[in-house]
C-alpha cells in the first residue's frame, strides 16, 4: 500500500508540473503531450500506472476488511474522534472512492480524447496528433467542470495530507523526533501538488469570468 502510494505521488508530482505548462506555454504543453502520446514508452507508463492504481485500491479494500474484522461485531465503544487524529486519516477509503470516481471522469475527459484517439489512429493506419492544450482549454470553458475539478482536487489534497506521511512511516522513515517533521513536510508537499493542479481550473474560471 505504501510503495504503490509513494509511486502514485511521484506520478502526481510529474503530472502537476507538466500540466502547469498549459497556462505558462500552450506550445510547450502540446510538445509534452506529443512526447507522451501513443509511443511505446508512454503506453508502458500508462499500463504501469493502471497496475499501481489497481494494486493500491485492492490493498485499501483488503486493509479495510481486515480492520473491520479485527474490531468485531461491536466495533468501537467510543466513536468520537480523539484529539490530534485528523479527519482525513479516518476517511481515507471514502476519499479514495471520491478520487476514483472523478478519475474515471478525468480519463474520459482527457485520456480518451488524446492517447486513445492517437492509438485508434495507428490501428487504422493514420497518424493523429491531438493538441493537449486545446482539449484542456475546451473542457474548462465550462464553469461546472472547473468547480468539479476543484472539488476533486480538494479530496485529493486531504487524501495526500494523510497518505504521504503515513506511507513514509510504514516504510520505516519515522521516529518520535522525525514524525512531526515528516507530517509537516508531507503537508507542504501535498499542498504544492494541489496548488499546481488547482491553478488550472481556477485560472480558466477567472479568464472566462473576465472575458
Ligand atoms: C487540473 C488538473 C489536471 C489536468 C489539466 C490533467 C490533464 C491530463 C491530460 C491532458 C491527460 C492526457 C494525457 C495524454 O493522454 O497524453 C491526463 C491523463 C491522466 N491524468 Fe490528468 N490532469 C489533471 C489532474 C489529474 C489528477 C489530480 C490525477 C490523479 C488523481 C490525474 C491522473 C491522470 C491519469 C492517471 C492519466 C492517464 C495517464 C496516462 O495515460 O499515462 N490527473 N491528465
Amino acid at each position: 500500500m505504501s510503495i504503490t502510494g509513494a509511486a502514485l505521488v511521484l506520478f502526481l508530482t510529474f503530472h502537476s508540473i507538466m500540466n502547469i505548462f498549459v497556462i505558462i506555454s500552450p506550445e510547450v504543453y502540446d510538445a509534452i503531450c506529443h512526447f507522451l502520446g501513443a509511443n511505446w514508452y508512454a503506453l508502458v507508463g500508462t499500463m504501469g500506472l493502471a497496475l499501481l492504481v489497481v494494486v493500491h485500491i485492492c490493498y485499501a479494500l483488503w486493509l479495510t476488511i481486515q480492520n473491520k474484522m479485527a474490531r468485531g461485531a461491536n466495533s468501537y465503544q467510543v466513536k468520537a474522534r480523539p484529539k490530534g487524529v485528523e479527519w482525513a486519516s479516518q476517511n481515507m477509503l471514502v476519499l479514495g472512492v471520491v478520487i476514483c470516481g472523478f478519475l474515471c471522469l478525468h480519463l474520459y475527459n482527457f485520456w480518451a480524447k488524446m492517447q486513445l484517439v492517437e492509438l485508434m489512429g495507428i490501428i487504422n493506419g493514420e497518424e493523429i496528433h491531438v493538441g493537449g492544450a486545446a482539449v484542456v482549454q475546451n473542457l474548462f470553458q465550462s464553469p461546472v467542470y472547473c468547480i468539479l475539478y476543484i472539488v476533486w482536487l480538494v479530496a485529493l489534497w486531504l487524501h495526500l495530507t494523510h497518505g504521504i506521511w503515513s506511507s513514509l512511516q510504514t516504510l520505516g522513515w519515522s521516529n518520535n523526533t522525525w514524525l512531526p517533521r515528516i507530517k509537516c513536510i508531507s503537508n507542504i508537499y501535498a499542498t504544492i501538488i494541489m496548488l499546481l493542479f488547482v491553478a488550472i481550473p481556477v485560472y480558466y474560471l477567472i479568464v472566462n469570468l473576465i472575458s
